[in-house]
């Protein structure tokens, strides 16, 4: 199955797209619903007594109940759109981080995790005097049992967990750490980001506390963000963001809130957005998560492969297939990957280099940056050749200075 043929961009120019982990390419269906939405029910949503506000409110409702069966939700009311799963953790920091820690509670961390579910974290450590703690990789570039039942402890209030890490495509055992952390007595923050695009995510089933994604690494546009938060946990935090349609009563000097959701969607939301998540999900489910999986994995497996035989690779890569999802970061020995990079884009193929807004992680592999190729259900093995090619004809000019 050819699925490049729904994506525009994909048929339109000669590229190998390898930066799916940035942001994936958007099927023709996406991008018609977007631009129906604009040319046939554009109107602020939830504002007007005429019909086609309504109609706009019902697309941008119905897509929040699709989003809630999408990720298994009990409740509706527990997704939350914002703009990205930056905001979404931010939120969290904001809402639930400053007003439930205190000195000496314990935030834990793992050492992959993007600079979104981290550097809030910094803040809410900082602000509330509490720790925050790191959980460190073993040398197959995984979490062991023994370092996440080392950190999280009965001090632990929050734990901080990439689904799939960015850098490293290593899966976390989510459910596991979520069950230790919770015997803990903690809470589970789970940045589902670059899990949610290529696995099935239930959130009952894993019986996460909190979980965000970014709706552009699956397959929708760009500037539209999911927060899921159990009910009990959202109805008891405070707003992250002040301002129009999350209010009930508004006095000079006081407020009282919203119920969930509108509590925290402040403002005039993306609807448009939200329209073209409902048809990525319906996409997905088109698809479905097992045949997307079937796509991925013959291209991830041959890439693997085929990499792991270029000597002059440095490859930042599990061992064990199973623990591994979309993405492969890898360096060739002495060259910085922004050249790389630059030389692989002449060849019409597109890798993301850079540090991957994982600074800590580049320190702790001391490291400052990768080059990093991440897959999605449109790749194909051709595309793994072009990349070797790319990469043999980048090393063969740099061999000389090396
Ligand atoms: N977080 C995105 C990435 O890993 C931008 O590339």
């Amino acid at each position: 199955m050819n699925y490049k043929e729904d994506f525009p961009v994909l048929k339109n120019k000669d590229i190998v797209y390898l930066d799916s982990g940035a942001t994936t390419q958007k099927p023709l269906e996406v991008i018609e619903a977007v631009d129906n939405y604009y040319k046939n029910y554009n109107a602020n949503p939830h504002r007007g007594a005429y019909t086609l506000s309504m109609e706009a409110t019902a697309l941008y409702e119905d897509t929040r109940t699709k989003v809630a069966q999408f990720i298994n939700a009990k409740h509706r009311e527990e997704i939350i759109f914002s703009k990205n799963a930056t905001e979404s953790l931010n939120l969290i920091a904001y809402s639930y981080g400053l007003e439930n820690l205190k000195e000496n509670d314990e935030i834990v961390l793992s050492i992959m995790e993007h600079h979104s579910n981290l550097v809030p974290w910094q803040k809410v450590a900082k602000a509330t005097n509490s720790k925050l703690n790191y959980m460190y990789i073993n040398n197959e570039f995984e979490l062991s049992d023994e370092e996440i039942e080392k950190k999280i402890t009965n001090k632990t209030k929050v734990v901080g967990i990439a689904h799939v890490s960015n850098v490293l495509g290593t899966i976390n055992n989510v459910k596991k750490i979520i069950e230790y952390a919770h015997k803990k007595g903690a809470i589970v923050v789970v940045d589902a980001s670059q899990s949610i695009p290529h696995m099935k995510i239930d959130v009952q089933e894993l019986d996460a506390d909190f979980l965000v994604f970014s709706a552009h690494k699956m397959l929708a546009p760009l500037g539209i963000g999911v927060l899921y938060g159990k009910r009990e946990l959202l109805n008891k935090m405070t707003p992250f963001l002040m301002g129009g349609d999350m209010i009930e009563y508004v006095y000079e000097q006081d407020t009282t809130f919203a119920p969930l959701p509108n509590k925290f969607e402040a403002g005039t939301q993306n609807v448009g957005g939200v329209v073209g998540l409902g048809k990525a999900i319906d996409y997905i489910n088109k698809i479905g998560y097992d045949n997307i999986k079937k796509a991925e994995e013959e291209v991830i497996s041959y890439a693997r492969d085929e990499l792991s035989k270029l000597d002059y690779l440095e490859l930042y890569l599990t061992p064990n297939k199973e623990n591994h999802s979309s993405v492969i970061s890898f360096n060739i020995k002495g060259v910085h990957p922004h050249d790389v990079a630059s030389i692989l884009d002449t060849e019409g193929i597109c890798v993301r280099s850079g540090n991957h807004c994982a600074q800590p992680l580049m320190r702790f592999l001391g490291i400052d940056s990768t080059c990093r190729a991440s897959f999605y259900l449109y790749n194909t093995k051709e595309d793994v050749d072009k990349l070797v090619a790319g990469l043999t004809k980048t090393y063969e000019k740099f061999k000389k200075y090396l």
